[in-house]
């Protein structure tokens, strides 16, 4: 221990300046052991369903756990859709003691129950709330109330926060974010920290160590390539803001190109096929939003495709790159486990395309050559070798996701 008693001939000056010296050291050590988000919650990128693109405010505890047995029964779950994510909306005000409440209206039961009913189906429980005074939608935000906010989720069961970034006024984003994950770890549930922070502040660059994954762009409208005034948009637009993120995202910090909008009635199937993939490139967070209770086999089929979760899994965890580029045909590729690769050709445009691509070729440190089988991942097929082009038409806003595997 160091004595840092007064002595005679050790002035007081220089004794408050050890004093605070010493001090800043401890509590840098102390920060360092104790500050940190739970590891190995997210090696892979989250899966799940959240109630935002489909309901908006407009949910209840009955669609909730409605949703959760569908999210079984449709085999969702099975094909690796485990959290259920309630959005905004939930929330209503705070007790004499600063406890958030959930709206009675809406969650009669409470959100315990409501967990404890999503637990029983073998999902986990996600939440959303607001680095802000107030969420996107007027609810009280955590700003102040992290720690107590974090006692209260762990004690509810909750698995999952989706933390957002409205009316957040001066607040500096990184340390926003850093208190609640601070406040997450110090209530001792293991809890993915799913930072919303639309990319404002760049999150790529700071988010790493603070949550497990972290949105990257505005959120998504429901459409192939429109976009609105705010600067939300649709698939395209998300697909040239990942452009140049794939370095930022690796085991445990994904970056989130936002929930999937396959299902919810605007999309065409060779849309839902082209997002699904391209979310898989990306090793986006996979998060449904549509109505799984009343979804379609097609729907259905698209969203369990195991070939192409199996890329926005892979444990090697690196993101795509876009290749190349020749008009509308856009080539997108990401390295696999096991000296694998995945390609994706995407047409963004209103006309066919042809293809006629060579993919032996060496990409950043990865070299392909003649000795690889290539799978569609659509139709689930071989479709040839690496020693022969790929060859084809692709239909407007279609996509063909190719898997090659050494021989
Ligand atoms: C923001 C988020 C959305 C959703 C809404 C809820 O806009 O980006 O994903 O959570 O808030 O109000």
């Amino acid at each position: 221990m160091i004595n840092l008693e007064i002595s005679s001939e050790f002035p007081y000056p220089y004794y408050c300046l050890m004093k605070a010296f010493f001090t800043l050291v401890l509590s840098l050590i102390i920060g360092i052991i104790h500050a940190q988000k739970f590891d190995d919650l997210a090696k892979t990128p989250p899966m799940g369903w959240n109630s935002w693109n489909k309901f908006g405010c407009d949910i209840n505890e009955k669609i909730i756990r409605e949703m959760a047995d569908a999210m079984v029964s449709t085999g969702l779950k099975d094909a690796g859709y485990d959290y259920l994510v309630i959005d905004d909306c939930w929330q209503i005000r705070r007790d004499d003691n600063g406890t958030i409440v959930a709206d009675p209206e809406r969650c009669p039961s409470g959100m315990k129950s409501l967990g404890d009913y999503i637990h029983s189906k073998g999902l986990k429980f996600g939440i959303y709330s607001d680095a802000g005074t107030a969420t996107c939608q007027g609810r009280p935000g955590s700003r102040g109330y992290e720690f107590q906010d974090a006692r209260t989720y762990a004690a509810w069961g909750v698995d999952y926060l989706k933390y957002d970034w409205c009316n957040h006024g001066k607040q500096n984003s990184e340390a926003s974010y850093t208190t609640m994950r601070d406040a997450l770890f110090k209530a001792g549930r293991p809890v993915v920290f799913s930072i919303c922070e639309w990319g404002t502040t760049k999150p790529w660059e700071w988010a790493r160590d603070i949550g497990h994954l972290s949105r990257s762009t505005e959120d998504i409208i429901n459409c192939f390539d429109c976009k609105n005034y705010w600067g939300g948009m649709g698939v395209t637009g998300i697909i040239d803001l990942f452009a140049d993120l794939y370095k930022y995202a690796g085991p445990g910090h994904w970056n989130d190109a936002d929930m999937l909008e396959i299902g919810n009635g605007v999309l065409i199937p060779a849309e839902e096929r082209l997002h699904l993939s391209m979310w898989a490139m990306f090793a986006s967070p996979l998060m449904a939003g549509n109505d799984i209770r009343s979804v379609s086999k097609e729907t259905v089929s698209i969203l369990t495709n195991k070939e192409v979760i199996a890329i926005d899994q892979d444990p090697l965890g690196v993101a795509a790159l876009r290749w190349m580029q020749y008009g509308d045909l856009e080539i997108w590729f990401r390295p696999l486990e096991g000296g694998n690769y995945a390609f994706c050709f995407i047409n963004r445009g209103s006309q066919p395309v042809t293809l006629d691509q060579d993919l032996k070729t060496t990409v950043r440190k990865y070299a392909i050559d003649a000795n690889f089988m290539v799978r569609d991942l659509w139709k689930h097929q071989e479709i040839g070798t690496t020693a022969e082009n790929v060859k084809g038409v692709l239909l407007p806003h279609d996509v063909l996701m190719v898997k090659l595997t050494k021989k």
